[in-house]
């Protein structure tokens, strides 16, 4: 899989757009991406829905939209910003942790679907809108994820309806009038063909208890590998896999199921890269580290201080003089904060990488910085601004498509 790295050129030419520390995107990545996903030879109806938490930015949902793909909102505030977009209700999936209270009217009028992860969004949504079609998401009792932070499935997670109550789901659900067309699961983010064959089958056997159900939805999760040593999700077999259950499903049984996934990651994250300088090197001393500051951090991209993750760390020369030689570095943010630390690993252990030694105003590259980065930073913390985003169109041009907040913006609802 591709994945974005900007040479000099471009470093420099997006640092004179936008300044640093800024996100730059790829058209080219994003697209590809899209294109695999819709690229499952599933036998029924397939609908792919981007994950808009992954980075709801607006001119890549525009390109999101144009490649073919629906959308999947995690909060209310999500979905009202896709329609905002002009996306079109019936093409959203709502899927909250927390219910919508504030717009849900306005929500379910445009048509946006409903994903019921626990008793009380049923009984509660159920009750307000009579007739309404309705999806459940069930914790099937497992789950698959690098971490426990990002596995989502099984007894430490909150989400879905535990497999043991569904009965109740479903009896609670049909005693209000509301029409279960839909069975969702999500278990998180993983790479084993056998754990997603596991899943489907399961909704699979879930959706054939419930007559009304047409349409089973397998979530998101689909890793991809932002270092060379990690292994991504072999994508293309999962479909396969999938699409064989279902077709097996259809003949011993008769029910025609169709799929949706959900995929944010798969989308995002190697589309990404954040652009920033180096401020500052400090050491300390023969028993310490060598310390590369940033001019950006936790604020901008909070992954690596949030789970430990890692990304992808490269320097460009920016004046004349080239890179120094290779070292032990440890590449910190320039937030107060000790965990501001861009060479982590999960447990906040600091983890030194080899690199060149770069100078004070170099750039430094993190990659695979796409999804859950931009869209998932700590804004304003030690009252950064919130940075901009620049996205190289496929011929080559780059495009301004967030400005850098202003102080002013920042400040503008204190009272
Ligand atoms: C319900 C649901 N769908 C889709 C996604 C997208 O997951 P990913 O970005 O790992 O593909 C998530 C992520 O947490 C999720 O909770």
């Amino acid at each position: 899989m591709q994945q974005l790295r900007l040479d000099s050129t471009q470093a420099q030419a997006a640092a004179k757009l936008a300044g640093t520390p800024c996100y730059v995107y790829s058209q080219a990545v994003l697209e590809e991406q899209c294109r695999r996903l819709l690229s499952w030879q599933v036998p029924f109806d397939f609908t792919v829905r981007y994950a808009i938490k992954a980075n709801p930015s607006r001119a890549l949902i525009r390109l999101i939209d144009a490649a073919g793909l629906d959308f999947d909102a995690s909060s209310e505030f999500e979905a009202k910003r896709l329609l905002s977009y002009g996306i079109a209700g019936s093409r959203i999936q709502l899927t909250a942790q927390q219910l919508a209270s504030q717009h849900a009217d306005e929500l379910f009028a445009a048509g946006v679907r409903f994903n019921a992860c626990s008793l009380r969004q049923v009984k509660e949504y159920a009750t307000r809108f009579p007739g309404l079609e309705l999806s459940l998401r069930v914790n099937p009792g497992f789950g698959s994820g690098g971490t426990r932070k990002t596995n989502v499935g099984g007894p430490s997670s909150a989400f879905g309806i535990w497999f043991e109550q569904m009965d109740e789901a479903i009896s609670l659900a049909r005693s209000l009038g509301a029409r279960l067309t839909r069975l969702h699961s999500h278990i998180g983010s993983g790479t084993d063909p056998d754990a997603w064959e596991q899943a489907a089958q399961l909704t699979l056997d879930w959706a054939l208890k419930i007559p009304e159900v047409a349409t089973i939805n397998m979530g998101g999760g689909f890793k991809v590998a932002r270092m060379p040593d990690e292994k991504g999700v072999d994508f293309e077999e999962v479909g396969r896999r999938v699409s064989k259950l279902l077709q097996k499903t259809a003949d011993s049984t008769g029910r025609r199921f169709a799929l949706e996934i959900e995929p944010g990651t798969f989308v995002a994250a190697n589309m990404g890269v954040l652009l920033a300088r180096v401020d500052d090197v400090v050491a300390t001393g023969s028993e310490g580290y060598t310390f590369v500051k940033l001019d950006t951090g936790m604020d901008a991209l909070t992954r690596p201080a949030l789970y430990g993750s890692r990304h992808p760390i490269g320097f460009l020369a920016a004046g004349k003089a080239p890179l120094g030689p290779e070292q032990e570095l440890v590449v910190v943010g320039h937030n107060c904060e000790s965990g501001d630390l861009f060479t982590v690993e999960p447990g906040d252990v600091l983890a030194p990488r080899k690199l060149p030694l770069p100078a004070i105003g170099d750039f430094a590259q993190l990659a695979g910085a796409g999804a859950y980065a931009a869209g998932m930073s700590l804004v304003n913390y030690n009252s950064f601004p919130q940075i901009p985003e620049v996205l190289i169109a496929k011929d080559g041009q780059m495009k301004l498509i967030r400005r850098r907040q202003t102080l002013e913006q920042m400040l503008q609802n204190e009272v």
